[in-house]
């Protein structure tokens, strides 16, 4: 393919969490260089990266010499401002494009797309004031949870409604945002496909992993899901539904909740995705090889799973246990280099492998 960057070139990341890490160090295992643009000093992807620029997101100056100096960009999180982005793309191509990030930015473009897809999404409706709080209870009942469209994660910006008079405090902790209400899926489990578009239109997904959320927040992800085999077909062909609809390049996450009237998508993320860490263990090429691959426009790698794996977050004072961790078998340890442990803070992983499979 002619379009294929070659080893040397450098892969501009948006972002310096620990998703531009693990990009970062993906990127320099294929020989490419990487820039990590980031606000905020200290950024965890800085410490493996080549080069750092320390900048906000509407200085266009920084903006713009950040694209001049790559060869591509690319993004670890999804609410970059439309304003860097014009000036970004004038200058380089930003993969994954632009329509996925628009889609993922606000949770009723993202459901009203999904519904257009034939897909099924929670019962949902757009709420500004409090009464339409009111109206859209009257519509999809309780209990249910009121979600801020746009800037959420980490069930952060979400307010639970078990009755209806729970409305006024759910109104009142948007301050102000637009949000969304959404019935609440009484699921069995939470499961998750990694997938993954080349540039030449070709699809990979990874095994589906089960997912545990704690106050909001990922826990663990086991592979193999309980998924059934005819399940686990449903999840990697919308999944791959998805990204066609988007001409998508590189990596997406999407989470999907297992009913028993079936498959319900969640939310997508148009990015590696913490729930897609076990591949780093787990397979011969993981979902950041994987996305830097599909954005430099190589094949797509192997992405079939030859383990078992169970992959824990870390998060706040679960780093203590990392001397222990450490001593133990057939554990890998991931840690992201934050010198601060703050309650809610992701601090690493560990992917533990059950079982290998031949
Ligand atoms: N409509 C819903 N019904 C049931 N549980 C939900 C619903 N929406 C969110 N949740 C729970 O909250 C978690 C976080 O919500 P999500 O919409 O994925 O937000 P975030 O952007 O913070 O990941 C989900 O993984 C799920 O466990
Ligand atoms: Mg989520």
């Amino acid at each position: 393919m002619t379009d294929m960057l070659s080893p040397g070139a450098t892969i501009g990341i948006l972002g310096g969490g620990q998703l531009g890490r693990m990009l970062s160090v993906a990127a320099s295992r294929l020989g490419f260089r990487t820039h990590i643009y980031e606000p905020s000093a200290n950024p965890p992807a800085g410490h493996v990266a080549d080069q750092v620029t320390t900048a906000a997101y509407d200085d266009l100056t920084a903006l713009r010499a950040f694209a001049a100096s790559v060869d591509v960009v690319t993004y670890e999180f999804e609410n970059i401002p439309a304003e860097a982005l014009d000036a970004l793309d004038a200058i380089r191509p930003i993969r994954p494009n632009r329509r996925a990030l628009a889609v993922s930015q606000d949770r009723i473009l993202e459901k009203d797309f999904l519904t257009g897809l034939g897909l099924t999404v929670a019962p949902y409706a757009a709420v500004q004031t409090l009464d339409d709080l009111h109206a859209a209870i009257t519509r999809i009942g309780t209990p249910a949870i009121l979600k801020t469209t746009r800037l959420g994660y980490d069930g952060k910006g979400q307010a639970r409604l078990r009755s209806p008079e729970d409305a006024t405090t759910a109104h009142a902790s948007m301050m102000g945002a637009p949000s969304v209400l959404e019935g609440f899926i009484d699921f069995s489990h939470e499961v998750s496909v990694i997938a993954a578009r080349g540039l030449d239109g070709s699809v990979a997904c990874y095994d589906p992993g089960e997912n545990v959320h704690k106050d909001g927040i990922l826990s663990t992800t086991t592979v193999p899901s309980r998924l059934s085999p005819s399940q686990r077909t449903d999840a990697v062909l919308l999944a791959a539904r998805i990204l066609n609809a988007l001409d998508y390049v590189g990596v997406m996450g999407v989470e999907l909740f297992v009913t028993r009237q079936g498959l319900i998508v969640n939310e997508i993320a148009p990015r590696v995705h913490n729930s897609g860490h076990w591949t780093q263990n787990g397979c011969a090429v993981d979902q950041f090889e994987q996305h830097i691959r599909a954005v430099a426009g190589w094949p797509l790698g192997d992405g079939s799973r030859h383990a078992d794996v169970v992959m824990e977050n870390l998060i706040g004072d679960d780093v203590l246990r990392v001397p222990a961790i450490a001593r133990e078998r057939n554990a890998a340890l991931h840690l992201y280099g934050k010198a601060e442990a703050r309650p809610g803070r992701k601090m690493g992983h560990v992917n533990r492998i059950t079982r290998g499979i031949a």
